[in-house]
């Protein structure tokens, strides 16, 4: 047999050896006790480091393919007297599934570069992290959310820890449509639908509309959690740049124009990353080019509970009479991540679809937790909770806002949120934000870097701030270093490994 490389395939070089090696194997090209090529034979025919075919030899040795005998060589295995065969079946020496070549394309597209872990890469024990939009532990109430779990679960708990209904909790649904009138939002209870967290929601909505090859329009930079969903459905992706009003309209026009996208996807309040809020003649105007081209808008309020002052502005939803407006929010930042619940509120034509899709995904969301928060809504927790909040994030955003003004040079710029828990901070060009984010890291501190969220290669020298974890006290402490290292110039490569210099930061 000849084996061959691939130099330019995804597949590792010993891998694509084993893989031709075995085919041969068990396609019966080989006999019992045939000899195969010495490793420096091998490795000198294709051209190979020598290590290279010993861990290929290796692997088939350890599938029982291959034997090897000191001092005569390599010969393949006679599987027939030594219950070898049987053993590559169900025995601990049964061949390794080569899975890398199994994996679906569309969704692993989306997964380039991220993680499975808890999204806090990079984080070392007593770092500070201004990095991950996770909201702070301390904050959550935990006393008042147990007393409303024993409540439920003392009065039902038999019924609330079976199956719940695909859509939600109907009491819960019922609470959001009335929270969501006080915010001038008409949502009927039926055009709810509880989510496992609102990422979930995102995922619904791509996989109602989108086909592989369709086009979806964000914000630029935009929230990456919805990027990868979208893109894990074959979709690509649009960008229109973010400006101080929200996206540009002639760009959006274009956009829209040129490449038919089938979902609009913004955040008008607090933009993640940039903690923009869309002005409302924005608001206006994207709605109604929505409306003129027949496309869908998915708006996601992630956290306009959260504001500290400015006026709230109508959400797009509220303006929307013709059924254009699918609109997602959660619990996880205002009150609970660990809860996974969000929910749509969406136009009565494709509540049955989503709800349906809903259901193939994961039957329900969890009944007894949904009916847990429900509880706790109707004692009035989550409004005092809210109170609660909005204060402590207050204050570490003005913690923010006053340690950037005194430790920041006067090149580097910032926005003031109204609300929300991000600030966007922009570098001096002169600076890479790669380089200050690493040399910061190796100080101590972590920031979110702004080319992450970006959905084309766009200028390195943003960086998301959270202020959701850290003390006002770390907030000062960590961004008195972030002055340090961004004066100091940051162009310096070091040879520390604690922080990758590809780390990838959070994606949420
Ligand atoms: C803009 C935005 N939307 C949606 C989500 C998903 O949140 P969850 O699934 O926890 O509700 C996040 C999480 O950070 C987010 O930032």
């Amino acid at each position: 047999m000849k084996v061959r490389v691939d130099r330019t395939s995804a597949v590792p070089l010993y891998r694509q050896i084993v893989d031709q090696i075995r085919g041969a194997i068990t396609s019966g090209q080989f006999e019992p006790e045939d000899r195969l090529p010495t490793t420096r034979a091998l490795a000198g025919e294709l051209g190979v480091n020598r290590l290279t075919i010993n861990r290929a030899y290796e692997d088939l040795m350890g599938e029982g393919l291959i034997r090897g005998h000191v001092g005569r060589g390599t010969f393949i295995a006679d599987r027939s007297t030594d219950g070898g065969a049987a053993a590559a079946v169900d025995g601990p020496q049964a061949e390794s599934l080569a899975w890398e070549h199994l994996i679906a394309r569309t969704p692993a597209r989306a997964l380039d570069g991220v993680s499975a872990g808890s999204g806090q890469a990079g984080a070392r024990p007593g770092m500070i992290s201004f990095a991950s939009l996770f909201p702070d532990p301390g904050l959550f109430p935990v006393e008042p959310f147990r007393r409303a779990m024993d409540h439920v679960l003392r009065h039902e708990g038999g019924r609330l820890l079976g199956y719940g209904p695909p859509a939600g909790h109907p009491p819960l649904r019922a609470w959001i449509a009335q929270s969501l009138r006080a915010r001038d939002i008409e949502a009927d209870p039926q055009h709810i639908i509880i989510t496992n967290g609102s990422q979930q929601g995102i995922d619904l909505v791509a996989r109602a509309l989108l086909d592989p090859g369709d086009h979806v329009l964000v914000e630029n930079p935009t929230y990456t959690g919805a990027v990868q969903v979208f893109q894990s459905y074959g979709a690509e992706l649009i960008g229109i740049p973010m400006q101080q009003e929200g996206t540009s309209l002639p760009q959006l026009e274009e956009a829209i124009a040129r490449r038919r996208p089938k979902l609009i996807y913004v955040m008008p309040n607090f933009q993640n990353p940039t903690s923009l809020t869309m002005s409302l003649a924005s608001r206006r105007s994207m709605l109604r080019l929505a409306q003129q081209r027949q496309i869908p808008i998915l708006e996601d309020d992630f956290g306009g509970d959260l504001r500290f002052e400015g006026p709230e502005l109508p959400s797009l939803r509220a303006m929307d009479r013709s059924g254009h407006v699918i609109y997602l929010s959660t619990f996880a930042k205002k009150l609970l991540p660990g809860i996974r619940i969000g929910w749509l509120a969406a136009p009565p034509a494709i509540v049955d679809r989503l709800t349906g899709l809903k259901k193939i995904a994961d039957f329900s969301t969890s009944l007894v937790l949904q009916a847990a928060l429900y509880e706790f809504c109707r004692r009035g927790d989550m409004d005092r909770h809210l109170v609660q909040v909005i204060a402590a994030y207050r204050e570490r955003r003005d913690a923010m806002l006053a340690a950037l003004k005194r430790f920041m040079p006067p090149d580097v710029t910032w926005g003031r949120p109204q609300g929300g828990l991000v600030i966007w901070l922009s570098l001096p060009p002169r600076l890479d934000e790669e380089e200050v984010a690493r040399v910061a890291a190796e100080r101590g501190v972590l920031v979110g870097r702004g080319d992450l969220f970006h959905i084309t290669p766009g200028a390195r020298r943003h960086f998301r701030l959270t202020y959701a974890q850290a003390s006002p006290r770390e907030i000062q402490r960590g961004i008195k270093i972030l002055g340090e290292v961004i004066r100091a110039g940051a162009v310096r490569r070091s040879t520390d490994q604690a922080v990758a210099h590809d780390e990838r930061l959070p994606l949420i």
